[in-house]
């Protein structure tokens, strides 16, 4: 599928179907007013992302609440959504802005479309064909705001940078786990390596022992295939800042010997959805040609049973010496990002350290399955993720405190810390105070913790996000990075 920016008025493009955006219910609108008669007949009443197809009229309604960024992407890609399914070939639209010069409206409008337009059917015997070939992104203004044309141009390039990124980790995500496992994990990372001109080291089981990765390999032990550690830098002329990522790479989780019910097992490829997320990234600011170095670090296991599988009551020692009571096999990716945290430290003396994982059940159940989780020890970073977030990329981030009294639930009489605290509760903060154990005392200020368990991977379609794998957590990433590179000119 094409996006194009063209110059010409919309009655001069042709296209199957005119894409057109209700904003705040405004009926009147001249891009409405004629229609306004048939909508109302068809019950459309210009909700958030609620669609109707006018297929005689060679229209395709919207409903969009204002003209920001968040609510233009959700609405166009719910509207892109739509007729996936449908024989339409070409659509044409217009450009949508808030104020003269900005761009970011812009950017969500092409990142709606690109990212409405993801399907996932390999896996199908008879795929059918995507029908939609080419969108035309009209200069002709909804509300006759003015735009220089190159300003346009470059913000649908970013986008479509990202959105590009982002449909590759859905990808990934939505592959099934006897065909993406640690192994392939590694030969994609290489793969986008070559393609961006990136450096890439891969650790197979040999040096993981040498690098004391006791942790990430007790988690692998039961699987018949080897785990991987992975690590990608992009590494720019004149960086601003030099940033880590680690990301839990888990090609699936059983929960291991402490085994997860069958309902909560399906779906568990979603695990490698953080080890995803660094992958995409890199492709992004590579892209984007960000003035940032970036290093990712993927661990790359299969959490599974068997005679050999590590056990609860197993007492294991990290990278850095601190030793774990396992208490539950199912609480692996904190095992498994505590040495790869450990690593990272270790190899790059970053100015902020990011990890990103499918961490706990109890992220999901505090804040619900559209909103990942934001802890840390820097109340400055915490905010300026929570605003790429939220703002800049329309992704649903919230603040998750650590409070030390939660602390005391670690304790473990016999090791150092236990893998799962003693509390029912709290289990997203706990979680990321048993991380925080791994990250160097002078390192504590510059680590940030994303859990993005919840809306990693979608029962059904929301906003721009498909049924599956959602690829969250780049676009806030990504966001994040270039304002710390644009703070930094
Ligand atoms: N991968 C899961 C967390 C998860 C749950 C991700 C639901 C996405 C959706 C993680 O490894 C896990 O199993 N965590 C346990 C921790 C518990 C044993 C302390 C959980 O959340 O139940
Ligand atoms: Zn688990
Ligand atoms: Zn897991």
């Amino acid at each position: 599928m094409e996006i194009q920016y063209i110059t010409k008025p919309l009655s001069e493009i042709e296209a199957e179907l005119e894409l057109v955006l209700v904003v705040g219910k405004n009926f009147e609108h001249p891009f409405v007013k004629n229609y306004k008669k048939t909508l109302e007949v068809l019950g459309f009443s210009g909700n958030q992302d609620e669609t109707a197809l006018l297929i005689e009229s060679k229209k395709l309604f919207v409903g969009c609440d204002t003209l920001k960024g968040k609510d233009i992407r959700s609405a166009i890609a719910s509207a892109i959504r739509s007729i996936l399914d449908k024989d339409i070939a070409s659509v044409k639209l217009a450009t949508y802005t808030n104020y003269n010069k900005c761009t970011a409206s812009i950017k969500a409008l092409a990142e709606g479309l690109a990212l409405g337009s993801y399907s996932f059917t390999i896996y199908k015997s008879q795929p059918k064909e995507p029908k939609l070939q080419t969108i035309y992104i009209s200069n002709e203004s909804y509300n006759d705001k003015n735009i220089e044309e190159s300003k346009i141009k470059d913000a649908i390039t970013r986008a479509l940078n990202i959105a590009q990124a982002v449909n590759f980790v859905r990808d990934i995500v939505n592959t099934p786990p006897d065909d993406f496992y640690p192994k392939i994990m590694a030969k994609t990372a290489k793969e986008l390596a070559k393609e961006n001109n990136l450096e890439c080291e891969i650790l197979k089981e040999e040096e993981i022992k040498e690098e004391k990765m006791n942790a990430l390999l007790a988690v692998a032990r039961a699987s018949r295939h080897e785990p991987r550690v992975i690590h990608l830098s992009y590494k720019p002329k004149n960086p601003k800042a030099v940033v880590s990522i680690i990301g839990k790479g888990l090609t699936y989780d059983s929960g291991g010997l402490s085994l997860k019910p069958s309902n909560f097992m399906l779906t568990m490829k979603l695990d490698k959805s953080g080890g995803a997320a660094v992958l995409g990234i890199l492709q992004a600011v590579s892209a984007l040609g960000l003035d940032i170095e970036v290093h990712g670090f993927i661990g790359a296991v299969e959490n599974m049973i068997g005679g050999n599988a590590y056990k609860p009551d197993d007492v294991l020692t990290a990278k850095n010496g601190k030793t774990i009571e396992v208490k539950n096999t199912d609480a692996e990716g904190r095992l498994v990002l505590a040495d790869v945290l450990c690593y990272a430290q270790e190899k790059v003396k970053a100015d902020v350290i990011i990890d990103i994982a499918t961490l706990t059940g109890a992220c999901v159940v505090g804040l619900g399955e559209y909103t990942f989780g934001v802890m840390g020890k820097n109340e400055d970073l915490i905010d300026k993720m929570l605003h790429a977030a939220n703002i800049s990329a329309g992704e649903d981030a919230a603040y998750l405190p650590m409070n030390r009294h939660l602390k005391k639930g670690l304790k473990s009489t016999i090791a150092d810390i236990s893998n799962v605290s003693s509390s029912r509760y709290g289990g997203a903060i706990t979680a990321a105070m048993f991380l925080e154990e791994f990250i160097k005392e002078e390192n504590k200020e510059k680590w940030l913790h994303l859990d993005i368990a919840g809306p990693a991977f979608n029962e059904s379609a929301w906003g721009e996000n498909p049924a599956g794998g959602s690829g969250v957590s780049v676009r806030s990433v990504v966001s994040f990075l270039q304002k710390l590179q644009d703070n930094k000119h």
